[in-house]
């Protein structure tokens, strides 16, 4: 199956001409059957008061980031993952939307808030795995990485491939991808931004990890990139290694301290 991960620097606060420039870049993706667009690629990242978000949160089906992903997706018999800040019960999330060939199916507000934005954003309570024909696809938003119990708690909930959508600004990401990956055997999508804001520079390198390891491909660190690569999805999802060691039977949650 042919992936894509979109890499953009988007322009702050300029939701306009962040989504023109999206959609020229998602026309470059146009083979691909999932697609992958980085954290807040509509608004750009680093919010210097709430007003900023305020201002450009949307709603999750009829905004106009929605409406513009779900047309696209549509046209092209596509799924795709996007980040947005999305007004939802008058308060504002950091949000992935998902949206495939049949329209909206889901908005995944971001779990774990990275430092400032903790300032401007709720954090949502709820991780998510969707099906897309047998595919199952686990949704996070950047700093979610950080946390191992995300990614294994998708990989539990049946997830095959992660869509991950960034703006990452510590370096450990990419690489640590590689272990998030053959931990859990999932494949993972990861689109970042890249360029600077208010001093904030954020490290590029978007990638497509496979469940063995393997870097599929790594974006630069400070230009924009559209890459397809063919995968696997569900590479991983016999989660044997070896005829006596299984990943997920052999964990022992009788002797881990979980909370
Ligand atoms: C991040 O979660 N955007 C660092």
């Amino acid at each position: 199956m042919k992936v894509a991960n979109i890499q953009m620097r988007p322009e702050f606060l300029d939701r306009e001409a962040n989504l023109d420039h999206a959609a020229r870049l998602l026309e470059q993706a146009r083979e691909a059957s999932i697609v992958v667009l980085p954290e807040l690629f509509n608004t750009g990242y680093n919010f210097q008061e709430k007003g900023q978000v305020e201002g450009l949160a949307e709603d999750a089906t009829s905004g106009p980031t929605s409406q513009m992903l779900q047309e696209i997706a549509r046209d092209r018999d596509q799924y795709i993952a996007a980040g947005y800040a999305e007004l939802y019960g008058g308060k504002v999330y950091n949000s992935q939307l998902f949206v495939g060939p049949e329209g909206f199916i889901s908005s995944y507000k971001k779990v774990h808030l990275f430092y400032n934005e903790k300032k401007f954003f709720s954090s949502g309570s709820k991780l998510e795995v969707h099906s897309i024909g047998d595919i199952n696809v686990g949704l996070m938003v950047c700093f979610d990485w950080f946390f191992p119990e995300t990614m294994r708690s998708l990989m539990l909930m049946g997830a095959d491939l992660m869509l991950h959508s960034a703006n990452l600004v510590l370096p450990f990401c990419p690489n640590a991808m590689v272990t998030r990956c053959v931990e859990n055997k999932v494949n993972a999508i990861t689109s970042n931004r890249v360029g600077e804001e208010f001093g904030l520079r954020y490290i590029g390198m978007s990638q497509i990890t496979a469940h063995d390891g393997t870097i599929v491909h790594r974006s630069p660190e400070s230009e924009e990139e559209v890459w397809v690569a063919d995968i696997d999805p569900m590479s991983g999802r016999d989660k044997s290694m070896n005829p006596l060691n299984n990943i997920i039977e052999d964990r022992r949650p009788d002797v881990y301290k979980l909370d």
